[in-house]
């Protein structure tokens, strides 16, 4: 999609799709791209929020050389965020624009410099400042640390439009609509808990913050960086983001399991079929071998069990497991019932690392931790049954 979309009265929504990029950040898949959303308002005063990533310029150049009136330049660029994701296409658009005024934090104006070299026209904004636009005018929040350390939000209140930034934002093209009542947007969902738990979840605390800082606005229309644009049920995203940040979730299980030749994965079997005798439907299993962490660690924000089984490789864990357990405790997942199994050869290690890290990162263990040497037993299988009924049983009961 190479046109721009009106957002309400001369305000205009400029992002572009992302279908090339296989990875965000260099690491996180995406299946169903990405789009970085930057928006341009036509007032008196001509605003331009945010601009793309350097690879996709060449047709968001284009875009705003159509839509900006003849002869009119782009006064202001706000950035709410300096990650290359967004602003990439500043220093080609300073030079088809080389008047244009940067608005952005203190860290912004820090940052600017050491990214791209830029230091002339930048102005300094602080929480609460306001720029005038003419008919329109911004509202500047700093909302540090969502997720990088110069982030702020604006909000536009003639037509209470949040500009938020990545906050509230989510993986996923815009695929020909571009807000929340014209795209199915149960399809983004997922793709926006995805965002969240991989990029932003880890500054929790911080969003947090930010949800707090705009209470008392009255939001009709949240505009963040990636994903769909709220209009028909701004406060649901905010309410997602607010859940999620509290590591609130759902009744459900996550099993997360490793195995090199199929001993482990009999573990697994036992305990799934626990957690189903107890009448437990949502059971989600990923096999690290071939899942990507970026969607285990989307379910298991999502989820409140979490049952992680592994063999023993070189005294530790199997490094796909390792992979998946480093990711949980750098991103500093909460509030979780932690079921664990493994296996070992000769001297074992697995388990021991499993349990380690569950107590390192205060979750809740529910017993039995399971362990098996070589092929598990029928002792051990009924372990494995009895860890899935008791999770599921400590779900019900509300005990994590
Ligand atoms: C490459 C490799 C390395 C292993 N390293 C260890 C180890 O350091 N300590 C240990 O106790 N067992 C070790 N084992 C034994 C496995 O943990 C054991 O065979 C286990 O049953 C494998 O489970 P699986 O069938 O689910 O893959 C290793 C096995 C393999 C294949
Ligand atoms: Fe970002
Ligand atoms: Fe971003």
């Amino acid at each position: 999609m190479e046109s721009e979309v009106k957002i309400i009265d001369q305000i205009y929504w400029v992002g572009m799709n992302d279908r090339e990029s296989h990875l965000f950040e260099s690491m996180w898949p995406l299946p169903q791209g990405v789009c970085y959303n930057s928006y341009l308002i036509l007032d008196q005063k001509i605003a331009l929020l945010d601009t793309v990533k350097k690879i996709v310029s060449p047709g968001y150049l284009t875009k705003l050389r159509n839509i900006l009136p003849k002869g009119k330049q782009i006064d202001y660029l706000i950035i709410h965020h300096l990650e290359p994701d967004h602003s990439g296409s500043i220093p080609i658009l300073l030079e088809l624009f080389p008047q244009i005024q940067i608005i952005g934090t203190k860290k912004t104006a820090e940052f600017l410099e050491h990214l791209y070299g830029i230091s002339d026209n930048v102005k300094i904004v602080a929480n609460g400042d306001e720029l005038d636009l003419g008919e329109r005018k911004l509202i500047f929040f700093s909302t540090p640390m969502v997720h990088w350390p110069e982030t702020m939000m604006s909000y536009e209140p003639n037509n209470k439009i949040l500009f938020s930034g990545d906050a509230f934002g989510g993986f996923g093209t815009m695929d020909g609509g571009i807000f929340d009542d014209t795209v199915d947007i149960n399809y983004y969902e997922d793709e926006t808990l995805r965002y969240f738990s991989n990029i932003v979840g880890k500054f929790s605390s911080m969003v947090l913050k930010a949800i707090d800082k705009l209470k008392g606005y009255d939001i009709k229309i949240v505009a963040s960086t990636h994903g769909p644009i709220w209009r028909k049920n701004p406060q649901r995203v905010i309410d997602l983001y607010e859940k999620w940040s509290r590591h609130e979730s759902e009744k459900g299980v996550v099993v997360a399991y490793g195995s090199m030749y199929g001993n482990t994965e009999k573990m697994m079997e036992a305990t799934v079929r626990g957690i189903a005798e107890t009448g437990l439907q949502t059971i989600r299993i990923h096999n690290v071998s071939k899942a990507h962490n970026s969607f285990i660690l989307r379910d298991i924000w999502r989820y409140k069990g979490l049952i992680l089984g592994s063999p023993t490789y070189d005294g530790k864990l199997f490094p796909p497991m390792e992979s998946l357990v480093c990711l949980l405790r750098d991103k500093m997942i909460k509030k979780r019932c932690v079921g664990i199994f493994g296996n070992y050869g000769w001297s074992g290690g697995g388990v021991k690392s499993l349990n380690d890290f569950v107590g390192q990162a205060k979750l809740q263990l529910v017993e039995p931790a399971v362990e098996a040497r070589f092929a598990p037993e029928t002792e051990q299988l009924e372990q494995c049954f009895r860890l899935g009924t008791n999770i599921a049983s400590s779900i019900k009961q509300h005990n994590c």
